[in-house]
């Protein structure tokens, strides 16, 4: 029996109603979806209030690493819940386990956290924390960069959507092109020449708008949401020298592409990466808000007491959730299953291309895929008008996937780590007959 079962036109009456009356009370201002309302998850598998089952290529938005709703996650939340929700600034058993698990799940160098609750607050420490360290106060970012919506964060980024109209930025952001292969503006042949010109445009940014303040550099592993961008293998090693040439810190946010995402426990291990700071979130809780934010000992120690805290921040339900996630994670083989299941979905996929008008880039490591839909594979001029049509017609066909991309035009294929051979192929064979059909109606 297959695991999509669409029984329904989309959406369902009763995912219809749900969101007439959504849109009546809460403000329309989310990005668009699949017009279906999730009633339940298991695994990778997702069912809606009207009864209807697909395979989910989304994790939430890379959020639900260990699979939806893990029981063991689950009872942790239960258990923690029933004997104290929140307390603040001292700890718990469940946050001291907490910090004693991510501490060892980390790479040695990095010996300390702290627990905060969203990507964008992880972020926000790391900046802070890059320009008490240093005394100074510029910081390099990268265009297409996405770090979160709040002011800081968001003035890092290099997407416009977070900005736009809200004024001035916040000074002192510098920002440079990041090495984006398929779209090499030099027509670069080989991604290690892609990387030198990038490099070279780095240094003529920092030259022309450095007033002598250099702080820290904040950095993705991939760029997510400007379209699944992976930098080619080595950039950001040469990033990281760049940036101690020049006694900088050096962080990576890996809200995004940590906790196997990317196949491995932390995407900058395999780039052979020693950052100062990481930022992390999304899959440490797997459904639960928690973020949190390592780094050196020695870097933390530029903070005095009190200087940085958070309401929610290490709660007992949240350090449940941190100890809960890392088990499973070790349990059940995630980072390896990962891997497994991306060789499978890369080959998948690129025979798909392979036999697409539309489908012009194949790109990814782990589990983090990204499709770029183009009109043309010679001339690669985006397609962001044939996403809307491909989110339908998947949902449709049993398959939640999402988009993302500086064009609009990227889909994501980001399911729980958890997602098995018979899911993947069949999941697989969805998207081709989607494509397909795109191709039968031109
Ligand atoms: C790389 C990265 N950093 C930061 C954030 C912000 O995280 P949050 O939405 O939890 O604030 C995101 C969210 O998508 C992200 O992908």
């Amino acid at each position: 029996m297959p695991f999509a079962q669409v029984n329904t036109a989309i959406p369902g009456p009763k995912s219809r109603d749900l969101i007439q009356r959504w849109t009546k009370v809460e403000a329309d201002t989310t990005g668009y979806q699949a017009q279906v309302v999730w009633d339940r998850g298991r695994g990778a598998i997702v069912t809606d209030v009207d009864g209807n089952t697909y395979i989910d290529w989304t994790s939430g938005v890379l959020v639900a690493n260990v699979g939806h709703a893990h029981p063991h996650l689950v009872g942790a939340l239960h258990e923690a819940g029933q004997k104290l929700l929140n307390n603040y600034e001292c700890p718990t058993e469940y946050r001291v386990r907490a910090a004693e698990k991510l501490v060892a799940a980390l790479p040695p160098h990095l010996d300390k956290c702290f627990f905060l609750s969203t990507g964008s607050e992880a972020v926000e420490a790391a900046l802070r924390i890059m320009k008490r360290k240093t005394g100074r106060f510029e910081i390099v970012g990268f265009h297409g960069a996405f770090h979160g919506r709040t002011y800081a964060a968001a003035s890092v980024g290099g997407m416009a959507g977070p900005k736009r109209g809200y004024g001035p930025a916040m000074p002192g952001v510098i920002r440079a092109p990041f090495p984006y292969f398929y779209r090499c503006p030099f027509g670069s042949k080989t991604e290690a020449e892609c990387a030198d010109k990038h490099l070279e445009l780095l240094d003529d940014a920092v030259r022309s708008a450095s007033c002598g303040s250099l702080a820290g550099v904040l950095v993705e592993t991939y760029q997510g949401a400007a379209g699944f961008i992976f930098p080619p293998v080595g950039y950001l090693k040469r990033l990281q020298d760049w940036a101690r040439q020049r006694q900088m810190l050096f962080t990576v946010d890996e809200v995004q592409s940590s906790y196997g995402r990317m196949g491995a426990m932390w995407g900058h291990v395999l780039e052979g990466l020693e950052p100062d700071l990481l930022s992390i979130g999304k899959g440490i809780g797997s459904g639960y808000p928690v973020s949190a934010i390592a780094g050196r000992g020695e870097v933390f120690a530029c903070l005095k007491k009190g200087e940085m805290s958070s309401t929610a921040g290490g709660n007992p339900v949240g350090s449940a959730a941190v100890v809960a996630v890392l088990e499973i994670m070790e349990r059940e083989n995630l980072c390896e299953n990962a891997r497994k299941m991306g060789d499978l979905f890369m080959h998948r996929l690129r025979k798909i291309q392979e036999k697409s008008r539309y489908l012009g880039d194949v790109r990814g490591r782990g589990l983090v895929i990204g499709l770029e839909i183009v009109k043309d594979k010679k001339t690669k001029e985006p397609a962001p008008d044939l996403i809307r049509p491909i989110i339908d017609n998947a949902a449709a066909n049993g398959l939640l996937i999402g988009s993302v991309g500086i064009h609009g035009n990227v889909i994501r294929v980001a399911p729980p780590l958890v997602i098995d051979d018979a899911q993947a192929h069949e999941s697989c064979d969805i998207m081709e007959k989607v494509l397909r059909g795109l191709e039968d109606k031109s």
